[in-house]
C-alpha cells in the first residue's frame, strides 16, 4: 500500500452527515477566500465550459459559477459521492444553470473535447495510485485541444502525494505543464500546483 494513499482501490467511502456539515463550514466558509483567490488566478474569460472534477462540498465551484455567470460560460460539477454532491448542490442553490453529474468520469461516457477547462483541486491524491492514470487520461480526453487542466494537490507525506507523482500522471496523459509552483498555505500545508495544457494537433 502506498504511504500517500491509505485506502483501497475504488471509490472513497461516503462521508457521514457530520463530516459533510463540518467540511461545508470549513471549506465553504473559513477557506472561502483561499478558494476565491485560486479561482481568480485561473484568469477565466467567463465564457468557458468548465468541469470541476471531485467538486466535494462545492467550495471552488461557488466561485467558478459566479465567475462564469455573466460571460455565459457553463459549469459541470462531478463527484463520485452522493453526500458530497448533495452538499455541493446546496452550496450552489443560487446557480440553477450548474450541471451536476455523479460518478467516476471513466464510466460516464462524455464526448471528447467537451470542456475548455478542467479543475482537479485537492482530489487526485484521494484516488488510489492504481486508478490515477486512467482517470487523468479520461480527463485529458475531455479537454479540447488547447484546453487547460488546473491542478493543486497537497504534498505532505502524512496526507498528500509527491509533486513528482502528480507530474508523472499528467505527463503520461499527454498534457504539457506550465506555471508550476510549490508552496505552503496556512492550515492546508504544503502543496504543488500547475496548469496542464492539451496540445493542439
Ligand atoms: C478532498 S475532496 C476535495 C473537494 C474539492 N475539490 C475541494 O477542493 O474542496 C476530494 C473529493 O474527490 C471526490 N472523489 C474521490 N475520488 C473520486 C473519483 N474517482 N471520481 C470522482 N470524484 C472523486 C471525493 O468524493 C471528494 O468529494
Amino acid at each position: 500500500m502506498s504511504a500517500e494513499h491509505d485506502g483501497r482501490p475504488g471509490p472513497p467511502p461516503e462521508p457521514g452527515r457530520a463530516e459533510a456539515f463540518a467540511a461545508r463550514l470549513f471549506t465553504n466558509l473559513l477557506l472561502s477566500p483561499l478558494y476565491r483567490r485560486y479561482v481568480d488566478e485561473m484568469d477565466l474569460r467567463g465564457d468557458e465550459l468548465v468541469l470541476d472534477y471531485g467538486c466535494g462540498s462545492g467550495a471552488a465551484a461557488r466561485h467558478l459559477a459566479k465567475r462564469l455567470r455573466p460571460g455565459g460560460g457553463h459549469l459541470t460539477c462531478m463527484d463520485v459521492s452522493e453526500r458530497w454532491q448533495r452538499t455541493a448542490k446546496k452550496a450552489l442553490r443560487a446557480y440553477p444553470d450548474v450541471e451536476f453529474r455523479r460518478g467516476d468520469v471513466r464510466t460516464l461516457g462524455l464526448p471528447a473535447a467537451s470542456f475548455d477547462v478542467v479543475l482537479v483541486h485537492w482530489m487526485l491524491h484521494d484516488i488510489h495510485p492504481r486508478d490515477r492514470p486512467s482517470v487523468v487520461a479520461e480527463l485529458a480526453r475531455l479537454l479540447r485541444p488547447g484546453g487547460r487542466l488546473f491542478s493543486r494537490e497537497p504534498t505532505a507525506a502524512k496526507h498528500g502525494m509527491p509533486a513528482a507523482r502528480a507530474r508523472e500522471v499528467y505527463a503520461a496523459a499527454g498534457l504539457c505543464e506550465s506555471l508550476a509552483s510549490e508552496g505552503r498555505l496556512p492550515i492546508i500545508g504544503e502543496y504543488y500546483r500547475a496548469v496542464w495544457t492539451r496540445p493542439v494537433g
